[in-house]
């Protein structure tokens, strides 16, 4: 599917719910938010998004890699931010545009910007997304604690199905204080009629010891 124009559209309100007018397993490249903005209200089940961490760095693809040349900027300052975007955010979701210029006061206008790109994106996902539908947002501490209340100003402080953290790795090479080694998934849903496929894990050998049969030595995760 190609990928729709940019476009300026009010912020997304709700919408009934339609089919969805893209094909399973379609890949777009390109800004999210143009592609969001040419789908359907109400179509998708799941998002799981890895967005930039605001982590005030520039990653390039390693060279002698398929992905050669590839880069993205993950700093924040106002001229990143689309005016009309803030002014829209301002005018039309007050909690969220609070959470942004308590950001802005905590934190500073890198944070601003950053939270502003975010939001306008986050709205868009709950656009998009079924009455039963979740999203998990994956973050780090460097920003996780504004989203999370982006998320709460977005998608309901009650929809708030959990934390996941993900250690990802054992070393601690700080050279002063505790490592930084875990991201976090902000695990949202749309309302409480949300999909939830239940996951299993296997028992510790020391649990399992008591069930004599191999599918009982499973638990809920
Ligand atoms: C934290 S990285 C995630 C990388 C990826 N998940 C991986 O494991 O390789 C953030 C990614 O978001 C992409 N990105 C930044 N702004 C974007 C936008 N507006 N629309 C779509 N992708 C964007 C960046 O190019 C970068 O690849």
């Amino acid at each position: 599917m190609a990928c729709p124009p940019p476009m300026r559209p009010p912020l997304p309100i709700c919408k009934p719910m339609s089919p969805a007018n893209f094909s399973p397993a379609s890949v777009w490249t390109g800004d999210n938010l143009h592609i969001m903005r040419g789908m359907n209200s109400r179509c998708v089940d799941l998002i799981y998004l890895d967005p930039p961490f605001n982590s005030n760095r520039t990653y390039e693809a390693p060279i002698g890699s398929k992905a050669t040349g590839a880069a993205f900027k993950d700093m924040w300052t106002l001229s990143d931010v689309d005016v009309y975007e803030h002014g829209e955010l301002a005018d039309h979701a007050p909690p969220v545009y609070a959470v942004i210029e308590a950001a802005r006061h905590a934190h500073g206008k890198g944070m601003m910007s950053y939270l502003i790109s975010m939001a306008v994106r986050l709205l868009e996902m709950r656009r998009v997304l079924k009455d039963t539908g979740s999203i998990l947002l994956h973050c780090d501490d460097t920003a996780g604690h504004y989203l999370k209340l982006l998320m709460d100003a977005v998608f309901g402080r009650r929809n708030c199905r959990g934390t996941i953290i993900w250690k990802r790795h054992y070393g601690n090479n700080a050279a002063k204080g505790f490592g930084r080694i875990a991201d976090w998934l902000l695990y949202y849903t749309l309302g409480d009629n949300y999909v939830w496929n239940q996951v299993y894990s296997e028992m510790k050998e020391t649990n399992a010891k008591g069930f004599k049969h191999q599918r009982q030595r499973f638990q809920t995760c």
